[in-house]
C-alpha cells in the first residue's frame, strides 16, 4: 500500500515564493509516490481573526490559494484537495483528541507564545488548541508524511506526542507523522530577516505581474555593508544571493565572486533575480489564467475533495471513539 501524505496550509490568499520553495514544491512531488491529501485550514484561521484581518474575504481567499495550488501542478484526479471545514469529522476528533493533550504542552509551544504576544487581547481557547486541531488534521487520514515548511516542526512533534498518548491510553491507531522539509525549509522575506510572510508584507506572490515582481525585488534589502556601488559585498548574508540559490544555482559561483569584487552591483544582482524568478514562473501564470477563466471549476473540485476526504474521515472517527468507548466495537444488526 502506498503511504499516506497530508498537509495544510492557512487561506492566506495568494500564495508566496516561501510557501512555494517551502512546502508546495514537495506537495506536487510527493503525488507521483503517495496518496495526497491537501487541505484549506479554514478554522485554523480563524484563531487570528482579530490580530491580522484578512484584506479579502475568506471565500476569496480559498478561492485564489486553490488556483495557486492548481497551477503549481496539485492534480484533483490523483490528490484530494479540499477545505478543512467541508469535513466537520476534524472538530469531533480535535474535541476527543483534546482529551488526551495537557494543557502544559500547548502553553509551552513557542508559535502558541509568540501569538499569544501579538494579539495580547485574544488568546483566544483555539488560539491554545491549534496544534491538537493540526494533529486532528493529520492523524484523521493516518498520515505518515506531512510535507511543510521549517516553522511547522514544533507542532509535528506535538502532533506525534499527542499520537504517542492517545496509543498509551486506547491501543495503537495511527501513524506517527513525520515532516518531510524541501531544500528551502525556510525562505527569509524581502527584509531579509523575517520568514516570508503575507502578514509582514515582505513576500513575493507567484501571481503577481512581472513588473510588480520587478519592483518587489528592487524593493529588496541585500548586504547591509554594502553602501555604494564599490563596496565589496558578503554574499552570505545576502537574502537576494540566497534567492539566487533558488532561481539561479548554475550562475551562484559566478554571482558571489562579482558581488565580493564589487564588480557586480545590487541593483544588477536585484534585476538578474526578478528575470529569473519571472521566467521560471511564466507557465505557471499561463496556467492559472486559463484555470482561472472556467467557471465553478475550483468549486467541482472542492466539492469532490470533501467528498473523498470526508468517507476516510468516517472511518477513522468510528475506529476512535470505539478505542475511547463511546460507541460499543461490534455493530449491532438491526
Ligand atoms: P501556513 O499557512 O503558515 O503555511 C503553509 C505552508 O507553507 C510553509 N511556509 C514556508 N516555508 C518556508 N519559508 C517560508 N517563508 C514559509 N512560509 C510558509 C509552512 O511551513 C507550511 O508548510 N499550521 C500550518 C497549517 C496546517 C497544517 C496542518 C500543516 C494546519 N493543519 C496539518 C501541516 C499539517 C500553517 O499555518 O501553515
Amino acid at each position: 500500500m502506498k503511504g499516506r501524505v497530508f498537509s495544510g496550509a492557512r487561506p492566506t490568499g495568494r500564495q508566496h515564493i516561501g510557501n512555494y520553495l517551502g512546502a508546495i514544491q514537495n506537495y506536487v512531488k510527493l503525488q507521483d509516490d503517495y496518496d495526497c491529501i491537501y487541505c484549506i485550514v479554514d478554522i485554523h484561521a480563524l484563531t487570528t481573526l482579530e490580530a491580522t484581518p484578512m484584506k479579502s474575504g475568506l471565500q476569496e481567499n480559498i478561492h485564489e490559494m486553490m488556483l495557486d495550488w492548481l497551477a503549481a501542478g496539485l492534480d484533483p484526479q490523483r490528490s484530494i484537495l479540499f477545505v478543512q471545514s467541508h469535513v466537520p469529522q476534524v472538530m469531533e476528533l480535535h474535541t476527543l483528541l483534546s482529551m488526551v493533550t495537557p494543557l502544559g504542552w500547548l502553553t509551552r509551544v513557542a508559535t502558541f507564545k509568540e501569538k499569544a504576544r501579538m494579539q495580547p487581547d485574544n488568546i483566544n481557547y483555539g488560539l491554545v488548541g491549534y496544534p491538537v486541531l493540526m494533529t486532528a488534521d493529520i492523524v484523521l487520514y493516518k498520515a505518515n508524511i506531512v510535507p511543510v515548511g521549517e516553522d511547522q516542526l514544533p507542532h509535528l512533534e506535538l502532533a506525534r506526542e499527542i499520537v504517542r498518548r492517545f496509543h498509551y491510553l486506547f491501543g495503537p491507531t495511527f501513524p506517527e507523522p513525520q515532516a518531510k522539509l524541501t531544500n528551502a525549509p525556510l525562505v527569509l522575506g524581502l527584509d531579509g530577516v523575517n520568514k516570508m510572510s503575507k502578514s509582514l508584507n515582505n513576500d513575493i506572490e507567484l501571481a503577481a505581474s512581472p513588473e510588480d515582481t520587478r519592483e518587489r525585488v528592487i524593493s529588496a534589502f541585500t548586504d547591509p555593508a554594502r553602501r555604494y556601488r564599490s563596496d565589496p559585498g558578503h554574499p552570505e548574508v545576502c537574502n537576494v544571493y540566497r534567492l539566487h540559490s533558488f532561481y539561479n544555482p548554475e550562475r551562484l559561483g559566478e554571482l558571489g565572486a562579482e558581488c565580493r569584487s564589487a564588480g557586480i552591483g545590487c541593483v544588477e544582482c536585484k534585476e538578474a533575480l526578478a528575470r529569473s524568478i519571472n521566467k521560471e514562473l511564466e507557465p505557471f501564470r499561463e496556467r492559472r489564467a486559463e484555470l482561472a477563466a472556467r467557471p465553478g471549476y475550483v468549486k467541482e473540485v472542492i466539492a469532490d475533495g470533501a467528498r473523498r476526504a470526508s468517507a476516510i474521515a468516517t472511518e477513522t472517527l468510528t475506529e476512535v471513539k470505539q478505542k475511547m468507548g463511546l460507541i460499543s466495537r461490534q455493530v449491532i444488526p438491526d
